[in-house]
């Protein structure tokens, strides 16, 4: 007994000096440390990694960001089978535990810088022409339009953009019914066939 209490006194110093000292350090960015896990796929920097089929981030609208992490934790985005890199997104968004977590992410991925994408070897001005139907929501040069709720394409890497463009098409994004934004894209991306969304997406790539 009288071990037990000695050992229950000995737990209880370490676990207040521990507290102290946690005070005592300047209180860190919780965007910051939520966002820890996340550079392992997307890039240290948000810069993204085609590699890892994991789009740039750095730089987007905060609002955008948060509608997407509350889409995949919800199973709004990334819930359909044959959306395989959505799925594993899924997943990972239940690292952000609740919605603070999901805003302060958010907010410092939006102050991060994108940097160009990896260029393609594609005939860019197809791409510019079919981008005129886009620039509404999403900008003269991709820099998103959060008024429309546009968010940003350029510096996006081109296989990451056709992709969203077939999900969006093959109802694998925007199909449910609370998501309102995505399905606002359904009927533009459907206007595209494959070989145009590839151009268009080589041409954000570009920018
Ligand atoms: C295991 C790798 C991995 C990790 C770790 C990861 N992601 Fe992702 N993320 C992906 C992939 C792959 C996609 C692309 C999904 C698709 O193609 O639809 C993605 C997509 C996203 C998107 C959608 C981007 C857009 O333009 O719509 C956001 C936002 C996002 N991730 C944020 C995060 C945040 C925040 C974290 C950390 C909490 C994180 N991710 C951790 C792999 C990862
Ligand atoms: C009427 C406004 C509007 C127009 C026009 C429009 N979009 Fe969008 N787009 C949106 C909105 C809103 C979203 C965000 C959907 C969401 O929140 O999930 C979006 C999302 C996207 C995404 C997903 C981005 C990401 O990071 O995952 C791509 C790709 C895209 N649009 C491409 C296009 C292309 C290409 C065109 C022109 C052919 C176009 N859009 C025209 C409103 C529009």
């Amino acid at each position: 007994m009288t071990f037990l209490l000695l050992s229950l006194l000995a737990l209880d110093v370490p676990a207040d000096q521990a507290a102290e000292s946690y005070n005592e350090v300047a209180a860190p960015d919780p965007g910051v440390s939520a966002y820890a896990t996340c550079g392992g796929c997307h890039g240290a920097q948000g810069q993204g990694n085609p590699a890892l089929n994991a789009p740039a981030l750095a730089g987007q609208d905060a609002d955008y960001t948060a509608r997407q992490l509350r889409n995949y934790k919800a199973g709004i985005r990334g819930a359909d089978p044959e959306d395989a890199y959505g799925a594993q997104m899924r997943g990972m968004s239940s690292v952000l535990v609740n919605d603070t977590a999901v805003v302060a992410v958010s907010e410092y991925i939006a102050t991060l810088e994108r940097p160009p994408a990896q260029a393609t070897e594609a005939d860019l001005s197809a791409g510019q022409g079919a981008y005129a139907n886009c620039v509404s929501c999403h900008g003269q040069t991709g820099q998103g339009n959060p008024v429309m709720n546009g968010p940003a394409l350029a510096g996006l890497d081109a296989p990451y953009l056709e992709r969203q463009l077939e999900h969006f098409r093959a109802g694998r994004r925007g199909a449910h019914t609370e998501d309102p934004w995505g399905a606002s894209m359904v009927p533009l991306a459907q206007q595209l066939d494959s070989e145009t969304s590839a151009q268009v997406a080589a041409y954000l790539a570009s920018l």
